[in-house]
């Protein structure tokens, strides 16, 4: 039996991208998915695709910026499957832009989606873990954790945060709760539709030609959760072979 089977994995952000493709090859390998995002209807759609296969999914709405939403996210997965055993924090946004166009708003969401919605997924599940003893945190970064380029320097930053702060909780909890950081290169999703710069956007398409399939990272994740509980997956990149970056 893998250490997948009969788990319990919350993902954010599974309404797309790798968080969808996560979700259903989780659920295919027998964990119970609890799947959360904003577009609920998408959401719906996948849960019952999942449930109508045989698997074990369900879905909560959760805007990942909001600590009390992403709370009652995690209550609702310990009601319905009476644990917590991974918090995938995948949800993100990447609107780029050169730093003089001053998206502001847009620093701000990054800065409330890719940064704070990871602490509000720590906050609401580590008790919990500590608890449990057991658990882990998987949490979603990027290249763009490891080094920045023009137009990324704000979603770079919350990047490195992410990177940060997981070390962090790492060095902190080693013992019942693992900690792993998984850095996408570039990967098929609805990322680069949250671009309003017509440069950021120009450059992310022709960038984007060589993303290897969601289902790529989903692997990664599968991987880190499936090793022995003494084994912690701290960080994996995952990228396009063609990728310099
Ligand atoms: N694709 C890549 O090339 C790449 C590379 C490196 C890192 N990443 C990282 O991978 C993660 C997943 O992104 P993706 O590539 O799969 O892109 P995606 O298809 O755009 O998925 C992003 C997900 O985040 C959710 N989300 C955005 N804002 C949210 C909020 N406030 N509350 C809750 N959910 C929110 C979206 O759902 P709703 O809009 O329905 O809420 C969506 O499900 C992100 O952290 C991203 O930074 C991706």
């Amino acid at each position: 039996m893998s250490n997948i089977q009969g788990k319990v994995v919350v993902i954010t952000g599974a309404s797309s991208g790798i968080g969808e493709a996560s979700a259903r090859l989780l659920a295919s390998q027998g964990a119970h998915v609890v799947l959360g995002a904003r577009r609920v209807d998408r959401l719906e759609t996948l849960v019952a695709e999942l449930n109508e296969a045989g698997q074990s999914a369900a879905f909560r709405a959760v805007d990942v910026t909001r600590r009390d939403d992403v709370q009652a996210f995690i209550d609702f997965a310990v009601e319905r499957f009476g644990r917590v055993d991974v918090i995938v924090n995948n949800a993100g946004v990447m609107p780029l832009s050169k730093l003089e166009a001053l998206k502001i708003e847009e620093w701000d969401r990054m800065i409330d989606v890719n940064i704070r919605g990871v602490l509000h997924g720590i906050a609401a599940g580590l008790p919990l873990m500590q608890r449990q003893r057991c658990g882990q945190f998987i949490n979603i970064a990027s290249i763009g954790a490891y080094t920045v380029s023009p137009t990324a320097a704000v979603y770079c930053a919350t990047k490195f945060a992410v990177r940060a702060i997981s070390e962090g909780l790492r060095q902190e909890v080693g013992g019942d709760v693992r900690v792993t950081v998984i850095s996408p290169g570039v990967t098929e999703s609805e990322l680069a539709e949250s671009i309003s710069d017509a440069g950021g956007r120009a450059e992310m398409r022709e960038f984007r030609k060589i993303a290897i399939p969601a289902e790529a990272i989903a692997r990664a994740i599968a991987y880190a959760i499936d090793q022995p509980a003494d084994v912690d997956v701290s960080e994996l990149i995952v990228r396009p072979t063609a990728s310099p970056f």
